[in-house]
């Protein structure tokens, strides 16, 4: 079947299977291989991309579904005049160890920041409960996208 997804703000058309998922459209279609996969089950969140402006697991979404909406990955992020703030944050509060995670947790921060602006330390924890960090720094990771609340433009 043929979808047409807005992805990262162009307009695509793809050939895809029925059973393609959104993640692999991404990964080996488009190029776009900041969006990781790590479990593939819908567990770790490597995976969160921005659908519509909210974050889902796009190990979770299939290609179709996604058809005539809009899909943001990590590679969206930046505007054009260098990193989106919530990338800065990371990036100044090492909110990150080895990146793996890092894409998914800055998209899941995007979208808890536009639902919730000004999170408490236990709203951001709650927020990201569906990412995980196998390098398990999490403390840096909160202390970041609290940091971005507070940052003009992060939302
Ligand atoms: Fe999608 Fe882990 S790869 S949640
Ligand atoms: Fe390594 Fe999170 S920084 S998995």
């Amino acid at each position: 079947m043929q979808v047409t997804i807005t992805i990262n703000g162009t307009e695509q058309r793809h050939d895809v299977e029925d059973r393609t998922l959104l993640v692999h459209l991404l990964r080996e279609d488009c190029g776009l291989t900041g969006t990781n996969t790590g479990c593939d089950t819908s567990s770790c969140g490597a995976c969160t991309v921005l659908l519509d402006g909210e974050s889902v697991k796009s190990c979770t979404v299939l290609a179709a579904q996604a058809d005539g909406h809009e899909i943001t990955t990590v590679e969206g992020l930046d505007s054009g005049d260098g990193l989106h703030p919530v990338q800065r944050a990371f990036q100044e509060r090492h909110g990150l160890q080895c990146g793996f995670c890092t894409p998914g947790m800055v998209l899941a921060s995007v979208s808890l920041l536009r639902e919730n602006p000004a999170p408490t330390e236990h709203e951001a924890r709650e927020g990201l409960a569906g990412n995980l960090c196998r390098c398990t720094g999490y403390q840096n990771i909160v202390e970041s996208v609290l940091a971005a609340s507070r940052a003009e433009g992060a939302r």
